[in-house]
């Protein structure tokens, strides 16, 4: 299918409260702190809950903006959506009144597309808006559409609109992907368990994220197994049941502070952390030099003896899991800015996730872009503060990476995108000892 476009007509993104950061970078980091639960696990299970009309009780989740948003847009269809406690939501799906997925939310949060597949296989019908694109490259979600369509529904593209049916049920099919996408395996998986018949989806994304998925939809009663590790089967149910879930730690946020550890020369301990769901960042971070320790639910990292400016330079490419994760490239980039000599940094998964790099040669980084997915960082750079605008989640995280290890304050505009898939992410660096505050500023339009 050709690569719909978003539609923009008429719409007025909401008003959020501007933030900055100001970090004053300079501090080797030291100390412990908690890893929260998973943003791109959590997020799929909140719409999963949507496949049963019984009451699903999530802990660890954690308390992030795309959450949030996640609840609300549940809340307007009439899912009943109750926040007991921090880090634990419950999503009871019994009336869901009104099939509708909003620009809005899509125009907030490219997961709220995740509804598509779940609510489809359940009601047979679904209006959702198309996320397009976001500031990491174009988007599209063909894939997704194409997964439903080969499972039986009728899906019209109008308006910026998906209108999808599934007359009957959707029917178990072979869904075959050209390439992986992580939330394509997903949309399909969550189809496929309420569909007529078996499903087999290859090639699946190995994302650790599935796999605590796939653990929840089967404590709902569904039948989901990964039999290889490229292709996940699904056997439809008639129906599902309610089910308990504690989310898996987030092995991004894990990495951002490892690197954190690792760019300041200090000694960070993480705790709830999985360190097996970042093997191919711990072998980078080891290559450099610094020392990495695994096991019983921590890690610890140990940049003390190596330090800033005499780390070794690495290569990295982005992959599929297991490969290096393209959500650590940009806080690698930002080590491999303190290593001595020169790295090449191939971002083989989006299009344009080396643009903040802009951002981070204000704070005195040398990098030279090649192409608009490859570039050369050479190190070491003596890097120094500067007023720095963020442009996504992503890149925020790196830029304040980037301030812990300047000389002097600098100022991080567009913190709101932090907001988005940190916990926060202050609170835990002020823990180790960084400092860092987060201030408020008029106000400015959301860019999702
Ligand atoms: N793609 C298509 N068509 C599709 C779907 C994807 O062409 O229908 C392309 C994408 O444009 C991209 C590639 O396929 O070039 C892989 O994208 P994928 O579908 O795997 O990404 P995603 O499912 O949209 C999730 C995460 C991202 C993470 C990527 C890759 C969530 C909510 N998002 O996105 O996380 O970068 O997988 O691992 O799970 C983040 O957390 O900051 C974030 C962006």
């Amino acid at each position: 299918m050709a690569d719909a476009r978003p539609f923009h007509w008429e719409f007025e993104p909401p008003k959020i409260p501007r933030e900055r950061f100001l970090v004053e970078g300079g501090v080797a980091l030291d100390g412990t702190i908690r890893v929260s639960g998973a943003k791109n696990a959590a997020l799929k299970m909140l719409a999963a809950a949507t496949l049963t009309g019984e009451r699903c009780v999530f802990s660890n989740v954690p308390e992030i903006e795309d959450v949030r948003v996640m609840a609300e847009t549940l809340s307007d269809m009439g899912v009943v959506v109750d926040h007991p406690e921090q880090n634990v939501y419950e999503v009871s799906a019994g009336d869901v009144d009104w099939l509708f997925v909003p620009l809005e939310a899509a125009a907030k949060m490219r997961a709220s597309f995740m509804l598509l597949g779940p609510l489809l296989s359940r009601f047979g019908e679904v209006v959702i808006s198309n996320p397009g694109g976001d500031r990491i490259g174009r988007r599209p979600v063909d894939l997704h559409v194409d997964a439903m369509r080969a499972m039986g529904a009728q899906i019209d593209y109008r308006y910026g609109y998906y209108y999808a049916k599934a007359p009957g049920r959707l029917r178990g099919t072979e869904v075959r992907f050209p390439f992986v996408s992580v939330m394509g395996t997903e949309n399909a998986m969550l189809a496929a368990t309420l569909a007529d018949g078996h499903t087999v989806i290859r090639p699946a994304a190995q994302e650790p994220e599935i796999d605590d998925l796939i653990l929840f939809l089967n404590k709902m009663g569904a039948e989901v197994s990964r039999t290889y590790p490229d292709t996940i089967e699904v056997v439809g149910k008639r129906r599902l049941r309610g089910a308990e879930h504690s989310v898996m730690p987030d092995r991004i946020e894990t990495g951002t502070f490892a690197i954190a550890a690792g760019v300041t020369g200090g000694h960070v301990v993480l705790e709830g952390a999985d360190g097996g769901t970042i093997a191919a960042l711990v072998e980078v971070l080891e290559q450099t030099g610094i020392s990495v320790t695994t096991g019983d639910g921590r890690v610890e990292v140990d940049a003390r003896s190596i330090g800033p400016g005499t780390m070794r330079p690495v290569d990295i490419t982005t992959g599929p899991y297991p490969e290096l994760a393209t959500d650590i490239q940009p806080p690698t980039t930002v080590l491999l800015t303190q290593a001595a000599g020169d790295s090449r940094v191939h971002e083989a998964i989006f299009e344009d996730r080396l643009e903040w790099t802009g951002e981070l040669a204000k704070m005195g980084a040398k990098i030279d872009l090649k192409g608009t997915q490859r570039a050369v960082v050479h190190g070491p750079a003596k890097l120094h503060a500067a007023d720095v605008e963020i442009s996504d989640l992503r890149a925020g995280a790196s830029l304040i990476l980037a301030a812990l290890a300047a000389e002097g304050t600098s100022s991080i505009g567009g913190a709101h995108h932090v907001r988005r898939g940190y916990e926060n992410i202050e609170r835990k660096f002020l823990d180790l000892g960084a400092r860092i505050e987060r201030v408020q500023e008029g106000e400015l339009g959301n860019s999702g």
